[in-house]
C-alpha cells in the first residue's frame, strides 16, 4: 500500500521568540523541516503533504528555492521537491485541524504517517516499526520515555497494553502527570480511518484546540485498537519549542554523526567537540582534533591531520597533509603532503599541488600554487599562478586589486621573493629570478635576474637623538 506523509509545520513557534517561522530554524545548517521532509522521502513516501500556516510564503519559498542562512544555503533535492504537496492552515486551531487541511489531497487507500516539523531527528527505523505495527492495529503511535516528561501528552494504556487515550499536559490531572510514557507526535493510520474519524474530534479542552492526540480516544469509543511503539531512544525524539531544545537537538545530531564517522574509521579526538554541517568523506588514518568544523562537501585522503579549531568547507585535502590549528579553508583543492597553518586562511578558488607549505597569517585566494612552494609567514597571495619551489619571504603581498579590477600575478618556478615585497599585478616574475627584500615589483622580471628597488642607505655620523628637557 502506498505511504503518504503529512508534516505539520503551520505553527509560529511563539516560544522561539523569533521572526523566523519555527520550522525554518536550523539543525546543522539545514532547517528542521528539511530534515523531516528528507526522512519522509527516505521512507519512500508517494506524497509528502506539508501543512503550512504562519508565514507560509516564506516557508514555501525556502522549500522550493532554498533557505539562506547567514553564511550558508540549504536546499532540498529536486527528487524530494517533486513529492511535496502543500496544504494551507489559515488559523492554527490545533494539530487535528492542521491534519484536516491535507485530507482532500490524500489517496483513498493509502497508509498515512503524521510527523511534526519541529521534531527533526525522527529516525527512519522507528517510523518503519510504526508502519509494521499498523498491520496489527487500527492506528499506531510512537511513544518515548524522556527523563522529564513535562510538556508532552501522556499515554494512558489499557490493561491489555493497547492505548486508550493521550492526555495533554494542560489537561492532565496530578496522577496522569506522573506517567512517564509520552506521545512523540508521530502516528500511523490508514487514510480511510483518518478521513472517517478525524471529524469527530472537538476542541473541548484547556487550550480550546483540536488535538490530533484525541484521535486515540475517538478510535477507542469505536472499539478500534491503537498500539504504541516505544522508541529506543527518547532524546532523539525531542520536539523543539525553544532555543534550549534547539541546542539540545543540534548536539544530538552532532553526536549521532560523530558516532557514525568513528564507526567508519575516522579518529575524532573528542566527539563531543566536533561539528559537521554537510558531508565528509575520508580515507584511512585521518585524525581530527577538538573543535573542528566541517561544512558543505569535504573530502580527506589518507592520513590527513586536522588541528584544533579549524574550519574546513567544500574542500578536498589529499594524502599525508597536515592542517595545523585554527586554519580556515574554503572551496580549495589541496593535493598531497601539504602543510597548512597554524592560523592560515585559504579563501575560495585555490589549487595547491604537492608539498606546499602555507604558514601562519598567510592568506591565499583564487591561486594555483606549484609543488614544494612555501609561504611561511604573513603573506597575501591573491589571483596568482605560482610555479614550483617558489619561496615567499615574510610580508609578501600580491597587489591584485587596483580599486576597480582584479589582475593576476604570475610567478614561475624557482623564484625567491625577499621579505616585504609588493608585486603590483598584472605582473610576471620569470623562472629562477630573485627579488630583493623590500622591493616593489612593477614590471616583468626576466629569468635568473635579481630585481631590487631599495633606496640607497645614508648615514649621519654621531647623530644626537632628541632628548627630553628636564624641568
Ligand atoms: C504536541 C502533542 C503532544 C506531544 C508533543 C510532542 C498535540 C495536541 N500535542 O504538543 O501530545 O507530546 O507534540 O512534541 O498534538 N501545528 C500546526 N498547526 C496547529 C498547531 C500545531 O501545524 O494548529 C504544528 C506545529 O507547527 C508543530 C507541530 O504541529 O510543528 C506540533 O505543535 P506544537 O504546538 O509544538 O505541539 P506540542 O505542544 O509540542
Ligand atoms: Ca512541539
Amino acid at each position: 500500500m502506498a505511504l503518504e506523509i503529512i508534516v505539520l509545520a503551520a505553527g509560529m513557534g511563539k516560544r522561539m521568540h523569533s521572526e523566523l517561522p519555527k520550522v525554518l530554524h536550523c539543525v546543522a545548517h539545514s532547517p528542521m523541516l528539511f530534515h523531516v521532509i528528507n526522512t519522509s522521502y527516505d521512507l519512500g513516501a508517494s506524497k509528502i503533504h506539508v501543512v503550512l500556516g504562519h508565514k507560509h510564503e516564506q516557508v514555501e519559498d525556502a522549500l522550493m528555492n532554498g533557505f539562506k542562512g547567514a553564511t550558508f544555503n540549504a536546499t532540498l533535492s529536486d527528487a524530494v521537491k517533486q513529492k511535496i504537496v502543500f496544504a494551507h492552515q489559515k488559523e492554527q486551531l490545533g494539530t487535528a485541524h492542521a491534519v484536516m487541511q491535507a485530507l482532500d489531497n490524500l489517496d483513498a487507500d493509502s497508509n498515512v504517517i503524521v510527523l511534526y516539523g519541529d521534531t527533526p531527528l525522527t529516525p527512519k527505523y522507528e517510523l518503519e516499526k510504526l508502519i509494521s505495527e499498523l498491520n496489527k492495529s487500527d492506528m499506531a503511535i510512537l511513544t518515548s520515555e524522556p527523563k522529564n516528561p513535562f510538556g508532552y501528552g501522556r499515554i494512558i494504556r489499557k490493561d491489555n497494553g493497547s492505548v486508550q487515550s493521550i492526555i495533554e499536559e494542560k489537561d492532565a490531572t496530578y496522577e496522569q502527570k506522573q506517567i512517564r510514557e509520552v506521545n512523540t507526535g508521530m502516528i500511523a493510520i490508514s487514510s480511510v480511518n483518518l478521513k472517517k474519524y478525524l471529524k469527530e474530534i472537538n476542541n473541548e479542552n484547556a487550550a480550546k484546540e483540536y488535538y490530533l492526540t484525541d484521535l486515540v480516544s475517538v478510535l477507542d469509543t469505536h472499539n478500534l485498537t491503537v498500539h504504541a511503539v516505544k522508541a529506543q531512544d527518547s532524546d532523539i525524539l525531542e520536539g523543539v519549542n525553544n532555543k534550549v531544545q534547539l541546542a539540545f537537538v543540534e548536539r544530538m545530531f552532532q553526536k549521532i554523526k560523530a558516532k557514525q564517522l568513528m564507526a567508519d574509521g575516522l579518529c575524532l579526538i573528542d566527539p563531543d567537540r566536533f561539528d559537521i554541517r554537510g558531508n565528509l568523506v575520508f580515507g584511512y588514518d585521518c585524525i581530527v582534533e577538538p573543535n573542528v568544523t566541517f561544512e558543505g562537501n569535504v573530502k580527506l585522503g589518507n592520513n590527513v591531520y586536522i588541528g584544533t579549531g579549524s574550519v574546513i568547507k567544500d574542500t578536498v585535502i589529499g594524502d599525508n597533509s597536515i592542517i595545523s590549528p585554527y586554519t580556515i579553508i574554503e572551496k580549495s583543492e589541496l593535493k598531497q603532503h601539504n602543510t597548512i597553518g597554524p592560523f592560515a586562511r585559504l579563501r575560495p578558488g585555490n589549487i595547491l599541488e604537492d608539498e606546499v607549505h602555507v604558514g601562519n597569517f598567510v592568506e591565499v585566494k583564487n591561486s594555483n600554487i606549484g609543488n614544494g612552494t612555501k609561504a611561511g609567514h604573513l603573506t597575501y597571495i591573491g589571483d596568482s599562478d605560482v610555479g614550483s619551489d617558489v619561496n615567499f619571504g615574510a610580508g609578501t603581498i600580491t597587489c591584485n586589486y587596483d580599486g576597480a579590477n582584479k589582475h593576476r600575478t604570475i610567478i614561475e618556478d624557482n623564484v625567491f621573493i625577499g621579505s616585504d615585497t609588493q608585486l603590483i599585478a598584472p605582473v610576471k616574475v620569470e623562472e629562477g629570478s630573485t627579488i630583493g627584500a623590500g622591493s616593489t615589483v612593477t614590471r616583468t622580471v626576466p629569468q635568473n635576474a635579481l630585481y631590487i628597488t631599495r633606496p640607497q642607505p645614508r648615514f649621519i655620523e654621531n647623530y644626537k637623538r632628541p632628548s627630553k628637557i628636564k624641568k
